[in-house]
């Protein structure tokens, strides 16, 4: 009986020609296994975000992915979690792996992912404005400023620079090449040596001084190969997938003028490469684990790794491929010496915290780069904080601190006492009829509710229990050993001494305050306008919403776009001779959070605008009337009959507004990031970092707490206003 074919889901990027080449291997293990489909699920290019939504589906349980393409830098991290299967029955196959590309597949010696291909930082640069490469980076960087200088091109030298996951892989590149490092072979921090501050001087000078662009420190991989491939730069660090995208006339305007060479090597150091590259490993909840596995045998076998380079450019992670013909065509120098690069390419920390260090790396050297800091005092910061992080994995058990304790007791204390007081007043105030406890309508009223209590209880009241409870706890996904002690209030504790968690709840106050603002004032205009109109108030109506329909992300991005380097913000301001080259807003501390209002206010101030012209319209017209027939002017028109009037309505749309500033997030995550460093970073933002980016469940239960209690706090406040405000008008 022929059966229907199960189907495996896989995981994996598509950044440039990568969805091609799975999509014809999956095809070509489909023909093999007959009895297997395989659906493929596309994952963004960042590897960040990549990294947050593995965690969101791994950690709610979900069986699928089957397979999963992880970064070399997250495998430790998912084993410790429990998230993927050891790979055993793979273990013989491991033998042709670069050692030390395997060694990040590891944890506790047993093998949990196959390595898919090889990245390595190398040097673009551009054949036709210089014979041959650089040295060295300083002569890189003389010759990129002569060339920007003469006008022979526009940018000096392009890099990763957002505040993201590549960022730490160019920083890498720069501290090898001054011969510095991260970690020592003990695991200390070593960033707080001269060869480090010379690394990051180099970098943050390269920006001041215009050979690479500031634009460049809120792009990523892409951003940075289409300002290459478009003919904007002489030199650019890329992994190797940008070759073939390059060489293709089709899409490059430089094609057949790049050549590809090592990073090269600064004063005092040597040329030197990140280690990066991706793994396929298998999820531990996979209900087809064996076919799973068949699935990256497959997919890391010689002939797809010869075929991945072939067709998107990608080193193979073995290194018998390296003397096989076939490769040779597809590689853009020599196999042996890609094969050397490789070889020395410098990995970055293998431990499942590796991703809390390098959150603390990136924010501090980004607030370097963006000239929040001095170079000095972000490697610094970033030293302590990294030594603090190594030093939390290294903790046998976390005691409740007293501090903690004695916190506990004193919220607990004024807790009660507010209580007794509120008791104390409302005894005091007069009951207003009540119908009798008794009443048949009252245990009516209940059974009514009964249901939507229970719906709350289940969907709101538990996971809040449930948030608070692990707020209490040191849960750490990555170190699982560590087991889930009770932490008292340590959580709480920790959060209050850390500067970004005030720094981000100043932030969402500033956002919360400047937004509201605005919009009430603007949507207050808008509707006093539209109440006036009497032709086509439907159409209107219907165009003035438009930007509150749109979704956030959606609009997130096209803000972006508007306020890029050669968006049309800045294509205006130069038009306009109001400036010689637009600024670089998503890279000013400052300056990244005029897109972010604006956003805000155009996106919502037509849904204030409409509610207030709903309060609008139910002003009875007979009271201007009457006005008008005693002579008052529009302005005591206004003060008089419908302020007053609209004042329920005005406190409703700043009920609404307030709570929804206060928990900024989807708008912020896509238009900034939170950058530049942490300078635009709100509360929400710092919440889902620590859960979703640092696995620390209970600390980031912690700030969700804090979270949820402010807004609740706010709602309080502003229905007692609510009530106030009914009661005037009932007079
Ligand atoms: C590439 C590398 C990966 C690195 C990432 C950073 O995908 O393969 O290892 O972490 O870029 O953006």
């Amino acid at each position: 009986v022929p059966t229907e074919p199960l189907t495996l889901v896989f995981s994996g990027s598509a950044v440039g020609a990568e969805g091609a080449v799975f999509d014809r291997q999956l095809a070509a293990f489909e023909g093999r296994n007959p009895s297997w489909r395989v659906v493929r699920h596309p994952t963004p290019d960042a590897a960040d975000q990549r990294h947050h939504l593995y965690v969101q589906w791994l950690n709610a349980g979900a069986r699928t992915p089957d397979v999963l393409q992880l970064d070399v830098v997250w495998t430790p991290e998912f084993a410790a979690a429990g998230w993927i299967r050891p790979l055993d029955e793979l273990e013989p196959e491991a033998g042709d792996f670069f050692p030390q590309v395997l060694q990040a597949d590891r944890l506790d010696g047993r093998l949990y992912a196959l390595p898919l291909f090889v990245d390595v930082g190398m040097l673009y640069y551009r054949r036709d404005l210089m014979p041959d490469p650089p040295g060295d980076l300083t002569e890189l960087a003389e010759r990129g400023r002569a060339l920007v200088a003469a006008g022979r091109t526009r940018y000096g030298f392009v890099w990763q620079g957002a505040r993201y996951e590549g960022l730490v892989t160019v920083f890498l590149e720069h501290l090898t090449a001054f011969g510095g490092r991260l970690l020592d072979e003990r695991g200390n921090v070593r960033l707080d040596e001269p060869p480090a501050l010379r690394a990051l001087e180099f970098m943050r000078d390269s920006v001041d001084s215009g050979l690479v662009p500031a634009a460049a420190l809120a792009w990523q991989e892409e951003a940075v190969r289409f300002a290459f491939q478009n003919g904007e730069a002489a030199f650019m660090r890329n992994w190797p997938y940008a070759y073939p995208l390059l060489a293709d006339p089709a899409r490059s305007r430089v094609a057949g003028r790049v050549a590809v060479t090592a990073f090269p090597a600064g004063p005092g150091g040597k040329p030197a490469a990140a280690l990066g590259g991706a793994r396929l490993a298998v999820n531990a909840r996979s209900q087809h684990a064996v076919a799973a596995a068949a699935l990256v045998r497959f997919l890391t076998a010689s002939d797809q790794m010869i075929e991945r380079a072939q067709m998107a450019g990608q080193y193979p992670a073995r290194r018998s491929l390296y003397d096989d013909a076939r490769l040779a065509r597809a590689l853009p120098g020599p196999p042996a010496d890609v094969r050397a690069i490789v070889q020395r390419a410098v990995p970055r920390p293998v431990t499942p915290l590796y991703a809390e260090l390098s959150a603390a790396l990136q924010v501090q050297v980004h607030a370097a780069l963006t000239g929040q800091k001095r170079p000095a005092d972000a490697l610094s910061e970033a030293t302590a904080q990294m030594r603090v992080v190594l030093e939390r994995g290294r903790a046998p058990s976390a005691r409740p601190s007293t501090g903690g304790w004695i916190a506990a007791g004193l919220i607990l204390l004024g807790v009660a006492a507010a209580r007794l007081i509120l008791l104390r007043r409302r005894r005091r105030r007069p009951r207003a009829a009540d119908p009798s406890p008794a009443s048949p309508d009252r245990a009516a009223a209940w059974v009514l509710l009964a249901p939507v209590l229970v719906v709350i209880a289940a969907v709101g009241l538990a996971p809040l229990l449930w948030t608070v409870w692990e707020s209490l706890h040191r849960h750490d996904l990555r170190l699982p050993a560590l087991g889930r002690p009770f932490a008292g209030l340590a959580n709480y504790v920790e959060l209050l001494g850390t500067t970004r968690f005030w720094t981000a709840l100043f932030h969402t106050a500033f956002f919360t305050a400047v937004t509201v603002t605005a919009e009430i004032a603007i949507g207050l205009v808008l509707a006093l306008a539209l109440a006036h109109v009497s032709r086509a108030r439907g159409f209107l109506r219907t165009t003035v919403l438009l930007p509150w329909v749109l979704p956030t992300v959606v609009a997130a991005l096209v803000w972006q776009f508007m306020f890029a380097d050669l968006g049309v913000v800045n294509r205006v301001l130069v038009g306009a001779g109001l400036a010689g080259r637009g600024p670089a807003w998503f890279a000013g501390p400052i300056l990244a959070w005029i897109p972010l209002l604006l956003a805000d206010i155009w996106k919502t101030t037509p849904f204030v605008a409409l509610l207030l012209l709903a309060g609008r319209q139910s002003i009875d017209d007979r009271l201007y009337e009457a006005a008008r027939t005693d002579g008052a002017s529009p302005l005591r028109q206004f003060l008089h009959i419908t302020w007053p009037l609209l004042r329920p309505s005005l406190l409703v749309v700043l009920v609404f507004r307030t709570l929804d500033a206060f928990r900024l997030f989807d708008l912020v995550y896509v238009l900034t990031g939170g950058g530049p460093g942490t300078a635009t970073e709100p509360l929400a933002l710092y919440t889902f970092t620590s859960l979703m980016q640092s696995l620390r469940f209970g600390y980031g239960s912690a700030l969700s707490a804090v979270v949820f209690a402010l807004t609740f706090g706010l709602a309080l406040v502003y229905t007692r206003l609510l009530s106030a405000a009914d009661a005037e008008v009932d007079r």
